[in-house]
C-alpha cells in the first residue's frame, strides 16, 4: 500500500481502509474506489490523505489489533461521555492485545492520516496497554492503564475549540488554559463510582516529566504514578507521529529518537525500553534505502525484530533483514515518507502538545 495525499488522488484508487471524516461519519467504506466527490469531499475536510493498494499490497502481511468497526465504536463512546461503555470496550480491547500473538504496533494499526482528541485517545490506549503487557502487568491493572489511556484527555472537553483547534501558536494565556486539562478531567471523573483513584491519579499526572519539569504538580521520578509515567510516552510519541493543525508530522524513525533522546528528561528510561520492542521502527507500507543502495518496500513486521523488517525491493525480491543470512550485512539506512520524501526534507518540527 502506498499513501497518497488528497492533492494527489484519483477517481478509481481503492482505499485499504474506511475513510471516516473527524466526526467518525463514515465517507467511503474500505476496498471501495474513491470517487471525485469523495476527493473533493476530503479537500472541503482538509483531510491529509488515505492509503491505496498498489503493486506490492498482495506480499504486505498486517494485522490490526482492533479493527475499524470496534474502533469507530470505542470513538464514538468516548466522544458522547459513556463511560460505562467506554469501560466495557476498553477491557475489550485488553483482551485483544493480551491474546495478540505477534504483539507490535506499526503506524497503520494508528490510522494515521487523520485524527481528533478521540481517535488520539484510542491510539494511546492501544500504545500504553501494549507497553503494559510488555511490563508483564497483569489484568486488572492492565484494564486500569487502558481506561486512564483512553480517558487521558477527557478534561479537553472543557476546552474551547478555538484554543484546541487554534491553528499556530498558543499565546501564553491559551497554553495556561489547555494546561488545565489533567486537572479538569480529575474533576470530571471524580463523583464516579466506576473509576478507582488510580485512573483518575494516571488522567491528573499525564503530563508531568520524569525530571520533574512537567505540570500540573511537578512531580517526579517515581512519584509520578506508574499509568502516568506509561501513558505519557504512548502519548507524546502518537502526538508526534501525526499532523496536526498546528505542526507537521514526524517521521516515524525520529519519533522514536524524540524518545529516546528525552529518557531521563521527559520520560521513564525503563518504561521507554520496554515500549520500543513493540513499536517497529520502519512500518508495512514505507520504503527504505539500504545500505547496498536498493529501495526496498517494507512488507511485514515481527515483535522480535522490529528494526529489521521484511522487505520487498523493487525488482520484487524478497528479503527478510532478521533471518536470511544472506541479508546480514545489509542494514535500513534511511525511511522515505510514504509518499516518497525523506526526512531531510522536513521542516522544523514544534513539540508535542
Ligand atoms: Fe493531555
Amino acid at each position: 500500500m502506498k499513501f497518497v495525499r488528497t492533492k494527489n488522488l484519483e477517481p478509481g484508487m481503492i482505499s485499504t481502509k474506511s475513510i471516516q471524516d473527524s466526526s467518525g461519519v463514515l465517507m467511503l467504506a474500505a476496498n471501495h474506489p474513491i470517487t471525485a466527490d469523495i476527493i473533493q469531499a476530503m479537500k472541503r475536510k482538509g483531510m491529509a490523505g488515505v492509503f491505496i493498494f498498489d503493486e506490492f499490497t498482495q506480499f504486505e502481511q498486517f494485522d490490526s489489533i482492533v479493527n475499524d468497526e470496534f474502533r469507530q465504536e470505542a470513538v464514538n463512546a468516548l466522544r458522547d461521555f459513556n463511560i460505562d461503555k467506554v469501560i466495557y470496550l476498553t477491557n475489550m480491547i485488553v483482551e485483544k492485545i493480551m491474546s495478540t500473538k505477534e504483539l507490535v504496533v506499526d503506524l497503520h494499526e494508528l490510522s494515521i492520516y487523520d485524527q481528533d482528541t478521540y481517535d488520539h485517545s484510542m491510539n494511546v490506549c492501544t500504545l500504553a496497554t501494549t507497553c503494559g503487557v510488555g511490563m508483564g502487568l497483569d489484568t486488572d491493572n492492565l484494564q486500569q492503564l487502558a481506561l486512564a489511556a483512553m480517558l487521558h484527555d477527557v478534561g479537553k472537553r472543557n476546552i474551547p475549540l478555538a484554543i484546541l483547534n487554534k491553528q499556530g501558536k498558543l499565546t501564553p494565556a491559551e497554553r495556561e488554559i489547555i494546561n488545565e486539562h489533567p486537572q479538569m478531567g480529575y474533576d470530571l471523573l471524580y463523583a464516579n463510582q466506576s473509576i478507582s483513584s488510580y485512573v483518575r491519579a494516571a488522567i491528573l499526572s499525564h503530563h508531568e516529566n520524569y525530571d520533574g519539569t512537567g505540570y500540573p504538580n511537578h512531580l517526579a521520578g517515581e512519584a509520578i504514578p506508574l499509568f502516568a509515567r506509561i501513558i505519557h510516552i504512548a502519548d507524546v510519541y502518537d502526538a508526534l507521529t501525526r499532523k496536526r493543525s498546528y505542526k507537521d508530522k514526524y517521521m516515524q524513525s525520529e519519533s522514536l529518537e524524540f524518545l529516546m533522546g528525552n529518557c531521563g528528561s521527559m520520560f521513564d528510561p525503563d518504561i521507554v525500553n520496554t515500549f520500543l520492542k513493540y513499536i517497529v521502527v520502519y512500518p508495512v507500507g514505507c520504503d527504505v534505502i539500504l545500505s547496498d543502495g536498493r529501495i526496498a518496500h517494507v512488507i511485514k513486521n515481527r515483535s522480535s525484530s522490529v528494526t529489521r523488517p521484511v522487505v520487498m525491493t523493487w525488482d520484487k525480491e524478497k528479503l527478510d533483514l532478521a533471518k536470511d543470512p544472506a541479508c546480514r550485512h545489509i542494514t535500513v539506512i534511511k525511511e522515505l515518507d510514504f509518499d516518497g520524501s525523506s526526512s531531510e526534507e522536513m521542516t522544523e518540527h514544534e513539540k508535542a502538545r
